[in-house]
């Protein structure tokens, strides 16, 4: 069996070796832009070009491709140059922890008052704050799939008030379930701490604007851990200079690395991390592709197949 791999970053090696570990006998290759592909049955891809779908998508022998992340928009922007072999993400593989550390981390990092407290203290100032009622801090997730639902989980050992929202409708115990964009309104006026992991797809693409972020309520503090483009960055930046908005904590953003110029990187009530919210655990996403890989050989079901026409 041959399996290409490729990265934008170009940092295969580490990956041929996990995969030739966990998949005795299979031949793995490479790419580069100009080259003509060698015939492949899989492809396990981060941040492919036009030129090499293009190619794939001639590939007679390709069954299916691989991404080394959880997002499909990363591939799903080439539209009609895709191959029509089924595209699989990650399912977890070590994230959901990341994201629910990542998330924990800047809600409480809020809600208890520790950046303030990080300013008084550079200032050498003692003076214990008023504490926040935690039945006022609903933390709402936006995206109740493999990481939302982590997220949602974790918030709730840490006893606050849990909403989520999701394109279909659920029920999860203790948590108020909201669905679809006729509840996305009521779900964000309940909401204090705003998630996003959400996929970004047609319908998320710049959902996040100036009219949904002044549904949420005075004093919201807002946490992107999906993709930039779902939220109106000069829309944020408004609202937390007029107070409605308390701050953010974003590791996404609309153009990244986030532009030197920025107005972000001076607004010190916006925390940015550079996209390491969760990162891929290779070793997990090895094993993971290589159990996938495995079902598809024996005709099994095979899990986190992106849907095209919804775009995750
Ligand atoms: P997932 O399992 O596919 O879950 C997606 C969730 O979003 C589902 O609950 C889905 O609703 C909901 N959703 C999709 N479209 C919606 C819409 N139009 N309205 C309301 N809800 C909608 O995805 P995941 O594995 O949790 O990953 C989520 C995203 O996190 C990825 O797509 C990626 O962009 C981002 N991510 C970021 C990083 C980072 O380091 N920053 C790392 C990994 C992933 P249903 O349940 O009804 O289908
Ligand atoms: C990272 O952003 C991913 O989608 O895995």
């Amino acid at each position: 069996m041959r399996v290409l791999l490729y990265r934008g970053d170009g940092q295969i090696a580490a990956w041929a070796e996990g995969l030739a570990r966990a998949m005795p006998g299979v031949q793995t290759l490479g790419w580069q832009e100009g080259e003509q592909l060698g015939a492949c049955n899989y492809a396990v891809l981060w941040n492919p070009s036009h030129g090499l779908l293009a190619q794939l998508a001639q590939a007679a022998q390709l069954k299916a491709i691989f991404l080394m992340g959880a997002g499909a928009d990363t591939i799903l922007k080439f539209g009609d140059a895709l191959p029509s072999a089924p595209i699989v993400r990650l399912g977890d593989t070590g994230m959901a922890v990341q994201m629910a550390e990542y998330v924990a981390h800047a809600t409480l990092r809020y809600f208890r008052r520790f950046d303030e407290y990080e300013q008084q203290a550079r200032h050498g100032l003692w003076s214990p704050l008023p504490v926040y009622a935690k039945e006022e801090f609903t933390v709402g997730v936006m995206g109740l799939g493999k990481l939302g639902l982590r997220v949602v989980e974790t918030m709730r050992a840490f006893e606050f008030p849990v909403r989520g929202w999701s394109r279909t409708p659920k029920e999860l115990h203790g948590v108020d379930c909201f669905a679809g964009m006729e509840q996305l309104d009521d779900f964000l006026r309940g909401t204090r701490v705003l998630v996003s992991l959400l996929p970004l797809t047609s319908e998320t693409n710049n959902l996040l604007d100036r009219r949904r972020l002044s549904t949420l309520p005075q004093g919201a503090y807002v946490i992107n851990v999906a993709r930039g483009a779902q939220l109106a960055e000069p829309d944020l930046l408004t609202l937390i200079r007029s107070g409605h908005i308390a701050g953010a904590t974003l590791d996404v953003f609309r153009n990244e690395p986030l532009p030197a110029p920025h107005p972000f990187w001076d607004e010190p009530r916006i925390t940015i991390t550079p996209h390491i919210s969760a990162l891929t655990v290779r070793s997990e996403a090895v094993r993971q592709i290589a159990d996938k890989i495995a079902a598809f050989e024996a005709d099994q079901p095979v899990d986190d197949i992106v849907d095209r026409n919804l775009g995750y």
